[in-house]
Order: C-alpha cells, then structure tokens, then sequence
C-alpha cells in the first residue's frame, strides 16, 4: 500500500483507539517538550505502567526544565529511586543543565542538535523531534522495529535489516501529525501487533500486512541463528 494510505489507516485507529497517557497532547495542545523528554527518558527501560505515576510525580517535583537543571543530582537520583538504569536520570539531569547554559532554555527543534544532548541518541531525538516539535521523524524502537518488520514481511535478520527498518520509517514519516504518526507506532507494537500473540483481526494494517499474508506474523523480525 502506498504510504499516505497507511499512515491515514494507522492515524484513524490511533485517533479511536490511543490510550490517554499524561505526556501527550491534549485536544487543540502541543506537547511540551521537557514533558516528552522526561517520558521518553523514563519509557526507554520502564513500562508505560509503571512509568505513569512516576512521570506525574517527577513533573510535580520539577516541573520545568529549568527546575530540572538548577536541583542539585543527588535530589534528581533520590526521585528516581526504584526506576533503575540511573545513567538515565544522570543524562536527563546534565541535559537540562547543558540547555539551560547553551540553548537559552528551550529543547532545541532539531534532530542533529537533540541528538547532541547528553542522555539522548537517535531514538530520543527521533521521538522529542516528532511528539514535542512536529519534525518528520520516527523514533524505532523494539516495538516499532516489529510492527513495520512484520507489515513488509522483511526477510533478512535483524541487526543488519535494523538499517532498512529505519529506512522504511523515514519513508512514512511527514511533518503532518509527526508526533501522532510516531505514538500510533508504538501503540500498535503495544497493543495490536505484540511479540506473541498479535491481535491481526482487529489491527488497522491487517489489508497491506505481509507479514499477516505469510501466516507467520510472528516469525518476523527474523533474528540471526547463532
Ligand atoms: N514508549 C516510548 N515512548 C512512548 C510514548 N510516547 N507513548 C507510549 N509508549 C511509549
């Protein structure tokens, strides 16, 4: 299927379907960028489940990026307590400090200069550029990385298929409803198209699906025999 008639199908579930999650946008609202920061800092290892509650108390205990960036570590380690992975919380804190310093305060609106941010590789960039910013970018993740293996029914393993993953994402990803098209991904990998079991009767791709039309939806992504 061409790639406007995908993102319309994919939009329109989204649109009926997306759980209400306290980083998006509400109705007629951009996101703010320190809030899709935060949460896409926080998703990286942690589930949306237990991330939940923690987003709302971090942006309560420092709701701005220039509260984030004048506490001292030692606060921001202590409110991360129990998240692990405290080379995130490390990250998260000495970003804020370099936007504060170097960006005038503000996240930058561009993908070479996120991505230059400490804390944040292509996946965040990809995903702060789209949710918070409108850029026409996809963030891939492990679950993003499935749904669209599956869709072209890609042959070649993983690691080194990962690249033309990536490439099939650039190709879908428009500034239109950027940061929708992005989370409508991962709601699909969260909900639908899951590792073992996935939902294909009621999914939106379930026409242009390739991987549905093998019979073997979850056989893809192939992963190299070693
Ligand atoms: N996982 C990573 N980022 C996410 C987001 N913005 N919404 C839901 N799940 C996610």
């Amino acid at each position: 299927a061409p790639p406007d008639v995908l993102r319309a199908t994919l939009l329109d579930w989204y649109d009926r379907h997306k759980r209400d999650l306290p980083w998006r946008a509400k109705a007629g609202l951009t996101a703010d960028p320190y809030a899709v920061l935060v949460s896409e800092i926080m998703l990286q290892q942690t589930t949306v489940a237990t991330v939940r509650p923690r987003f709302l108390r971090f942006m309560q205990r420092f709701p701005t990026l220039a509260r984030l960036a004048e506490a001292p570590l030692e606060a921001v380690l202590h409110e991360w307590a129990g998240l692990g992975y405290y080379r995130r919380a490390r990250g998260l804190h000495a970003c804020a400090r370099q936007v504060a310093a170097g960006h005038a305060g503000t996240l930058p609106a561009d993908l070479q200069a996120l991505q230059a941010l400490p804390g944040l590789g292509p996946y965040t960039a990809a995903a702060i550029g789209a949710i918070a910013f409108g850029l026409a970018a996809v963030p891939v993740d492990g679950n993003v990385e499935r749904v669209l293996a599956r869709l072209v029914a890609l042959a070649s393993p993983l690691p080194p298929a990962r690249r033309m993953i990536v490439e099939l994402a650039a190709a879908l990803a428009r500034q239109e409803r950027a940061g929708d098209f992005a989370q409508a991904l991962m709601e699909l990998g969260a909900l639908i198209c899951t590792p073992r079991t996935p939902s294909c009767l009621t999914c939106p791709w379930q026409v242009p699906c390739r991987g549905r039309a093998s019979g073997r939806p979850v056989d893809f992504p192939q992963r190299s025999a070693r």
